[in-house]
């Protein structure tokens, strides 16, 4: 099974470029403010929290949690993904300060060792074909946060995945305005992937960006690369279908589309 384009360049520098280009809204549509609340629950994080957002796309959770008074950075390997977060932003709150928006490849980020924590939010992990690059992306969260500060992850279920996957239309204004959307879901077993080809229509103009092969790790999978890193009270939860939690749920295979993964430094 082929999982990336024929391209020297990888599908994950390209597609959300693609997207954003496309619609800025087709890089997500999830309740922001609630994810944020939830990961200030689950990593418990005080008033004014130093924040890492890694691979933070268009900031949705880097601004709610920005919003909520933390001292928030975000990373993504994207200029142009980051060019429109600042701008979303400043749309919507005008004069006031936001997140730090900074370019960087989430498996090679300078050393700080202040964050009370790091963040790989909505699908930010698993974009990578050798597995040896998500452990490169876990060593360098483990080398952002202090002593005792707080790794949160969301990463797809592969026990949901594995029974749902399949393609449906998205109307046009449930996305975005005016773009119709096809989506096709294939879970790859053996690699533990979920490969996600999106064809986009917008105007009569037919756009395919490359397709999402995001790997998903059990929970097992995650707890074992987690500690790998060197973090501890590493906690595995679950969700129920789309909608984000208000407390931490048992991961149930059939009902979580999200694992949600907490643990400390
Ligand atoms: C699935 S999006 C998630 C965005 C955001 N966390 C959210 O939930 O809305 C993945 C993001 O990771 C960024 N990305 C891809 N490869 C990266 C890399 N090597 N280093 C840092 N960011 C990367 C993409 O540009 C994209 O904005």
């Amino acid at each position: 099974m082929v999982h990336a384009p024929p391209s020297d360049t990888p599908w994950w520098a390209l597609r959300y470029e693609e997207l954003a280009g496309v619609d800025p809204a087709l890089l997500g549509v999830s309740d922001h403010d609630a994810e944020a609340e939830f990961v200030e629950r689950l990593a418990g994080f005080g008033a004014g929290a130093r924040l890492l957002d890694v691979g933070c796309g268009l900031g949705r959770q880097a601004g709610a949690l920005s919003q909520r008074g933390h001292n928030v950075s975000g990373v993504d390997l994207s200029p142009r993904v980051l060019r429109l977060a600042r701008e979303r932003w400043n749309r919507l709150f005008p004069g006031e300060r936001g997140p730090n928006w900074m370019p960087g490849d989430m498996r090679w980020l300078p050393n700080s060792g202040v964050y009370d924590g790091v963040l790989l939010l909505g699908g930010s992990f698993g974009l990578f074909a050798s597995d040896a690059d998500h452990q490169a992306v876990l060593a360098a969260a483990a080398q952002q946060v202090r002593p005792g500060g707080s790794l949160v992850m969301q990463t797809p279920n592969p026990y949901w995945w594995a029974a749902k996957a399949g393609t449906q239309y998205v109307a046009p204004g449930s996305w975005a305005d005016g773009v119709e959307v096809v989506q096709n879901v294939r879970f790859d077993a053996v690699a533990g992937r979920v490969d996600e080809r999106t064809i986009c229509f917008v105007g009569g103009r037919r756009v395919e960006p490359p397709v999402q092969s995001l790997r998903a790790f059990t929970p097992a999978e995650l707890v074992a690369l987690v500690r790998g890193a060197g973090f501890r009270e590493v906690e595995v939860s679950g969700t129920e279908g789309w909608t984000v939690p208000e407390e931490p749920l048992p991961v149930d295979a059939t009902e979580s589309v999200w694992l949600w993964v907490s643990a400390r430094s």
